[in-house]
């Protein structure tokens, strides 16, 4: 997949916004700044410096898969984590299969997760054998219905949960649900792959996780120069497990303790990585501002709402999410890309109507991930966006919102 490459400029929509007419002048229109959704080469343009000198080095010693580099990525992702351990992977979808399967879930178990996510976390259920359990969300911060949970564990029993740390933030009772899982003896998973950086409370958010993934996905906030993933565990029997499955599920080279999988990662990938989070919190930085800007500047608009994460959770920037008042995500959506403005519905569709998830329960009537699909709207959000491009963003969607 291609995501974004080095002639970013060749992608940008050839479109024109025409600035309304005001009264008394009939001027013909301006030509509007296009702005791409994404724009990976402000970081890559970066560090390609010093990442080509390290895949050079790479490519010497043959770090292919595994290796020190590899290593020191695992030990510093632990740190920013803040969690005891941390393992690499193929990718992010690998790591919440690989992570359930470490926490003991597979065929049989009913497995709760929110209706409004990527459908990776729903595939990784239904890989493990187990049955997916969908539920609503809340709808002033976008995450699993912790109230939801309760009911449903209380009517069909639950054997786990894969929450999802959704748009950047988490949700406002993740310590209720964490609580919630151990005092039910459920193994909850943290899909973190939109979270990288996310802060509760000032401290790491899959810190306390008893299992966490992210997914280094390019386009993800530490994003990696093909796919990548990575898993976090609080004990390190898990821990074990996990690496075992990622290589095979080898006790030995030639002898095997568990059938496993091939998902590891390389020297090439980790050094982008390492090089990437050497500019961690520039990016952060730059991303929270961006998404910050946008709700400053439509605070009190009588029809934009910009969310927000909840209280106690400092965001990491990913994702800006807008709603607005008497239109479709989809009718912004047009008007924005005719504009010659990227954007983004994430997403557009709750989990409960795709066709492949024909076998999922279904746990009530999904009214609040429906209506947020149904009007989602993403603005450009990356790393050392310019105040021009996030001006000429918001007065695209101004004018989409008339
Ligand atoms: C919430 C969520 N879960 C899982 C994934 C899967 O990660 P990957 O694309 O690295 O397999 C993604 C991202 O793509 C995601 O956004």
């Amino acid at each position: 997949m291609w995501v974004m490459g080095p002639s970013i400029a060749a992608q940008r929509p050839r479109c024109y916004r025409f600035a309304p007419l005001r009264p008394g002048y009939g001027r013909p229109a301006q030509r509007a700044m296009p702005v791409p959704f994404i724009d990976l080469t402000r970081l890559s343009s970066e560090i390609a410096a010093a990442v080509e000198q390290d895949w050079h080095q790479c490519l010497q010693r043959c770090e292919f898969v595994g290796g020190p580099r590899v290593a020191r990525l695992e030990t510093e992702l632990a740190q920013i984590l803040g969690a005891p351990h941390a393992l690499t992977c193929a990718n992010g979808t690998d790591a919440l299969i690989i992570a359930l399967q470490a926490l003991g879930v597979g065929r049989g178990h009913k497995v709760a997760l929110p209706n409004l996510t990527f459908w990776a976390t729903y595939e990784a259920i239904a890989q493990v054998g187990a049955t997916p359990v969908l539920l609503d969300i809340d709808p002033t911060d976008g995450q699993l219905d912790v109230d939801q949970l309760r009911k449903a564990h209380a009517d069909i029993g639950l054997d786990a949960v894969l929450a999802v740390h959704l748009y950047g933030w988490a949700s406002h009772r993740l310590t209720e649900l964490r609580q919630f899982c151990r005092d039910h003896g459920l193994p909850l998973l943290e899909d973190g792959a939109q979270a990288f950086g996310v802060l509760l409370d000032g401290q790491p958010l899959l810190g306390p996780a008893t299992a966490g993934t992210v997914s280094f996905y390019p386009a993800k906030v530490v994003g990696g120069a093909m796919d990548g993933g990575a898993m976090t565990f609080a004990h390190p029997e898990a821990l074990e497990l996990a690496r075992s499955l990622c290589n095979h599920g080898r006790a030995d080279h030639y002898s095997y303790a568990h059938v496993g999988w091939n998902s590891r990662m390389g020297g090439l990938q980790a050094a982008y990585l390492l090089r990437t989070l050497e500019k961690l919190p520039q990016i952060l930085a730059s991303r929270r501002r961006a998404t910050d800007w946008y709700r400053q500047r439509f605070a009190g608009h009588p029809t934009i709402r910009v969310m927000a994460p909840p209280a106690g959770i400092t965001e990491n920037g990913y994702l800006n999410v807008t709603h607005v008042q008497g239109k479709t995500g989809v009718q912004l959506s047009d008007a924005l890309k005719a504009a010659g403005i990227g954007c983004a519905r994430t997403y557009p569709e709750p989990l409960h109507t795709q066709p492949p998830a024909a076998p999922a329960i279904v746990f009530g009537a999904m009214a609040h991930s429906r209506q947020i699909c149904a009007s989602v709207i993403n603005l450009p959000v990356f790393y050392a966006m310019t105040d021009a491009e996030l001006q000429a963003s918001a007065d695209a969607l101004e004018q989409a919102a008339a």
